[in-house]
């Protein structure tokens, strides 16, 4: 089955979905993919914190120098100085006054703006502490009300190339052009070829490359090995970053406690009770997540305790009760046993967000003709050795708005006939059904290496010992894949291990530490 677009975006979250408004109100036909049944079911709709936003007495040039700081200067200068500049206002005119985002407000009916770590400023919009849930609702349903088409169950295997896949030979001599995707029907196994003049990948991260992390299931780093197979550049793979404070608990996987709780006074304090930050930095709680992630490491390495305590209760600053600033956070911990009104909260740091990703300029533009990245699957460099909290949610609907501002002014358009030349999927006749254990198992071996040889600290020993690894269960996963009978559990293996791949790669070929990349020895 064949389809025609003129622009394909895969992913649904602020970045993808901002891109296919903007699209879509220019009159282009646009269709959104996701491989999850959930159309919500993303990144952005876990996110707690916030948004960074205009105000007033802010400035650019302090939320650039913030923005830098965090990055350890190693950040892409014009991608900092154009968030900075157009970033905090596009929450106004976009989410507020066009999407219609009501966020929280203080006692006196105003913006309350939170802080987080390492701002200078408290210039966070937020929700609660459900952010992402408020914004992903709200971008869906102005979606469905302009009639932008959403496809969920739809696992996209590989990008579409002239030079990969045209019949037509004189195809394999010209510059490499990205035509579309092939992309799997979960539900019937079916495998639809999506054609397009320009494709968007807001595909998200790489969590659950890990053992342990923040996010949902579905961040498995497709994206990066989709355009990695399609010959994109990948770019500072190095730099994972870990999240502080994910809570530590039996019965539930690393539910995100918001650096918001910080940004609103709550301490850590290691088992003899003893606030430990200012060991670690005169910034105390509210240092880069890098140094608070690598403290917390550090502290449960020389107690021998399995995590540290987040206090809350004690030390709150805000005037709202915690049960409606935290209503998530407070509800969640309430559900297994743990009031955070009068108990700190066990926690551990978590893989949170990958700061690197497919190589893009500043309008989304990868390094592949007609291909085009934006949100964490991306790489603007804007975030340089490690990402300043709060600003991920702006980062992809800035570069949404601007790859989409930038398809509709330069787009590519491919005549039929070219893709005439592409032939549909072909699936061996022979292809086998596995037992999902194999899966597991492959998954299980992935995110323990990431985890012990790649995490927050890594050692030269280690990297060297996961990149043999990861290459050996390469081997046997491609075989695999090969033989496999298309699903989309295969599917996200095949892009888990070529992900984890590159991120070693990188780590191994960086041998100075900066940011979230740390290197012991
Ligand atoms: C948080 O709420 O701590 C996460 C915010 C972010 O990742 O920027």
């Amino acid at each position: 089955m064949k389809q025609i677009y003129d622009t394909i975006v895969i992913g649904t979250g602020i970045a993808g979905l901002t891109a296919a408004i903007h699209l879509k109100e220019a009159g282009q036909n646009v269709i959104v993919l996701t491989k999850n049944d959930k159309v919500s079911e993303c990144n952005t709709n876990y996110a707690q914190g916030g948004i960074i936003a205009y105000r007033p007495d802010d400035s650019a040039e302090a939320l650039e120098k913030d923005i830098l700081y965090a990055g350890c200067y190693y950040n892409n200068k014009q991608a900092v100085a154009t968030l900075a500049n157009e970033g905090p206002k596009l929450v106004f005119d976009f989410l507020i006054n066009k999407i219609g985002i009501q966020f929280s407000t203080n006692d006196a009916g105003q913006l309350d703006y939170t802080e987080e770590a390492a701002h200078s400023q408290r210039r966070i919009l937020h929700y609660q502490d459900h952010t992402g849930d408020k914004i992903e609702s709200s971008l869906i349903a102005y979606a469905q009300k302009i009639g932008i088409t959403i496809l969920p169950g739809h696992t996209a295997i590989d990008l579409i190339t002239n030079n990969h896949h045209s019949t037509d030979n004189q195809e394999l001599y010209k510059p490499r052009e990205v035509m579309g995707v092939y992309a799997l029907n979960n539900a019937t196994g079916e495998v639809v070829t999506f054609f397009a003049s320009n494709v968007i990948l807001a595909t998200g991260g790489v969590g659950n490359l890990f053992q342990y992390t923040t996010n949902p299931a579905s961040a498995t780093g497709d994206g990066i090995s989709m355009a990695y197979r399609a010959g994109a550049d990948i770019i500072n793979a190095e730099f994972v970053q870990f999240h502080p404070t994910a809570l530590f608990h039996k019965d539930l996987k690393r539910f995100l406690i918001s650096e918001s709780l910080r940004g609103e006074g709550a301490k850590l304090l290691n088992h003899n009770g003893e606030q430990f930050m200012s060991k670690y930095s005169p910034l105390k709680e509210l240092a880069p997540r890098d140094v608070v992630a690598r403290a917390i490491y550090e502290e449960i390495n020389t107690t021998g305790k399995e995590y540290v305590l987040l206090d809350l209760a004690h030390y709150y600053t805000g005037t709202k009760p915690i049960e409606e600033r935290f209503y998530k956070i407070y509800h969640t911990c309430k559900e297994v046993g743990l009031d955070i009104t009068k108990d700190p909260i066990p926690v551990v740091p978590a893989a949170h967000f990958f700061c690197g990703g497919i190589k893009v300029d500043n309008n989304g533009r990868a390094s592949v003709r007609n291909l085009y990245a934006v949100g964490e699957v991306s790489c603007t460099g804007l975030h340089g050795a490690n990402r300043l909290a709060s600003d991920s949610l702006l980062e992809g609907m800035l570069w949404g708005k601007r790859a989409a501002d930038d398809i509709i002014a330069n787009g590519n358009h491919i005549t039929g006939k070219r893709f005439d030349c592409i032939p549909d999927w072909r699936q061996p006749a022979d292809s086998i059904e596995f037992d999902k254990l194999l899966i597991y198992q492959d998954w299980n071996a992935i995110k323990l290496t990431m985890w012990n040889y790649t995490g927050i600290v890594r050692t030269r020993t280690g990297l060297a010992r996961a990149s043999a690894d990861l290459n050996y269960y390469y081997h046997r996963i491609i075989k695999f894949y090969k033989e496999a009978k298309l699903n989309r559990d295969i599917i996200e293996l095949r892009n888990g291990i070529v992900t984890a791949q590159l991120i070693v790669s990188a780590a191994i070929h960086n041998d100075k530490s900066l940011g979230c990349h740390f290197i012991k020895d």
